[in-house]
């Protein structure tokens, strides 16, 4: 999936590109900034993975959402501060995970595996 950023400052994710938005695209990992307190952690449960992102949720900095990214589809949990940067999702292989911080742009752990 591509994340894009519009000049309004809109996040938007491109469900079919059909022109070059290649200038606009976000690239994961690329902020100066803490690797550790960005990237989504997991903890696959059976059948289930837990994201979560041990990052801080104060009113002027936190985690916009979380995505559970499988490729031909996508689950996202939108937060809001002082909620818990985490969501339980069903386990695919393949899958990968985003974080996007409102200060530090967009995260990916790109090898979620048993
Ligand atoms: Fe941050």
């Amino acid at each position: 999936m591509k994340i894009i950023k519009c000049n309004n400052g809109n996040i938007m994710g491109v469900l079919k590109e059909v022109s070059d938005v290649s200038d606009k695209i976000l690239s994961a990992n690329s902020v100066d900034a803490s690797f550790e307190k960005h990237i989504p952690n997991y903890e696959i449960i059976g059948d289930e993975v837990k994201l979560y992102v041990s990052h801080v949720m104060e009113e002027d900095h936190y985690i916009e959402w979380i995505m559970a990214d499988y490729g031909d589809k996508e689950i996202i949990k939108h937060l809001k501060p002082h909620e818990e940067p985490m969501v339980v999702v069903p386990y695919q292989e393949g899958m990968k995970a985003y974080s996007y911080c409102n200060k530090h742009s967009l995260w990916l752990k790109d090898k979620i595996e048993r």
